[in-house]
């Protein structure tokens, strides 16, 4: 039997659960001319409700994830392999009489794949703005694509003012609709909401939250009761407990404790099993990242971990504020209902390394 929780990619079909206003709203809001900013911590499932949203609205769609990209160049070279894989070359061969500078395009006769490459030292600003007009180019108001930028923020550790070239760019266009995605609530905040922004009100700002408690429980339960018939229900709470509905973290205790029982038909109380074994499984890169941490920061993860207060007078409310949003910039800490860790499993290892 196929283990049926899944984590780590992009969740569809019967690993996908909920989300169902959020899967509305973006189907809705891809049908007018505006763009969607959409933020949440990472492994919340931004890229999964974007997905099923476009899959769902049939709609034409590219994805870009800025964290891979490299250059300018780089960029360009990513957002037309992207397009070739919805337009057969042969298809729009014509277009690229109007590029500037004309792409070296190569296809992989056993793969498929196709790259894109450039003679080097040219104007990749040209670059840019030709592979961007041949997106709006093969658009049209009845068929209009939807452009989503992943991981929005990097665009400001790309090259220097290209925010405000690609913002330019976009000016201009007419038939195309932006998603971009972040997980730093900070700097997606500073690139859309401060007025001096090229992005200053680029696009409707929405923030998806955890799984709402009810939903998954009732699909981490029925996935569950084929192995524990009598106690699935239970099984769901306590996970949901640990990880404070988080679904990344969810799936992937859930999968664990799938796996044991599959393994070990025997044991008998799997929950603290599984986590023992995420927690060993990681111990090495914990600690990596725990020695890498200074005094002040390794203090708050404490104190977040045992849940005990910050406010101790140990050290002053702005130190600790700052330090907070450094952790949290860093990925260790998210703001959810309160700052909490990241990663359930850290915490317990950090409660158990101090204790
Ligand atoms: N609607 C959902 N139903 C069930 N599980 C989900 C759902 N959304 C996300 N998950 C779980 O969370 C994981 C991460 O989802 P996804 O990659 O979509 O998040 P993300 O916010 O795009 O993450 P990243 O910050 O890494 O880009 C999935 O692999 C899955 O285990
Ligand atoms: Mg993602």
């Amino acid at each position: 039997m196929e283990n049926p929780f899944k984590f780590g990619t992009v969740v569809d079909e019967e690993y996908f659960t909920d989300r169902v206003n959020e899967v509305t709203y973006i189907r809705q809001f891809i049908n007018s001319p505006n763009h969607l900013v959409l933020i949440s911590p990472r492994r919340f499932g931004k890229s999964s409700v974007v997905a099923k949203a476009l899959k769902l609205s049939g709609r034409r769609s590219i994805t870009v994830n800025l964290q891979q990209v490299t250059s300018v160049q780089d960029l360009s070279a990513k957002i037309l392999r992207e397009f070739f894989k919805l337009y057969p070359l042969e298809r729009i061969r014509h277009f690229f009489e109007h590029f500037r500078i004309v792409p070296t395009i190569t296809s992989n006769p056993v793969s498929g794949a196709i790259s894109v490459s450039f003679v080097p030292g040219v104007d990749s600003n040209t670059l840019l703005e030709d592979v961007m007009g041949l997106l709006e180019k093969t658009s049209t108001e009845k068929d209009r694509l939807v452009f989503v930028l992943d991981e929005f923020q990097e665009i400001k550790e790309i090259a220097p003012k290209l925010d405000k070239q690609l913002r330019s760019i976009m000016q201009d266009q007419k038939h195309i609709n932006y998603i971009m995605l972040g997980s730093q609530e900070s700097m997606m905040s500073e690139i859309f909401e401060n007025k001096k922004s090229p992005f200053y009100h680029f696009g409707e700002m929405m923030r998806l939250g955890k799984l709402p408690r009810a939903d998954f429980h009732k699909y981490l339960s029925e996935r569950l009761s084929g192995f524990f018939p009598e106690t699935s229900g239970q099984i769901a709470d306590l996970i949901l407990d640990y990880t404070s509905c988080h679904p990344y973290y969810s799936q992937q205790l859930a999968a664990t404790i799938w796996q044991i029982k599959a393994l070990q038909p025997d044991i008998q109380d799997v929950f603290p099993v599984a986590i023992n074994y995420i927690v060993r499984t990681h111990g090495l890169d914990y600690e990596r990242l725990w020695i890498k941490l200074n005094r002040t920061n390794k203090w708050i993860l404490q104190h977040l971990a045992s849940g005990s207060p910050l406010q101790t007078g140990e050290h002053r409310t702005s130190t600790i504020y700052s330090a907070l949003k450094r952790l949290q910039k860093e990925g260790y800490v998210i703001y959810s209902d309160g700052y909490e860790l990241e990663d359930p499993f850290y915490r317990q290892w950090i409660i158990e390394t101090n204790s």
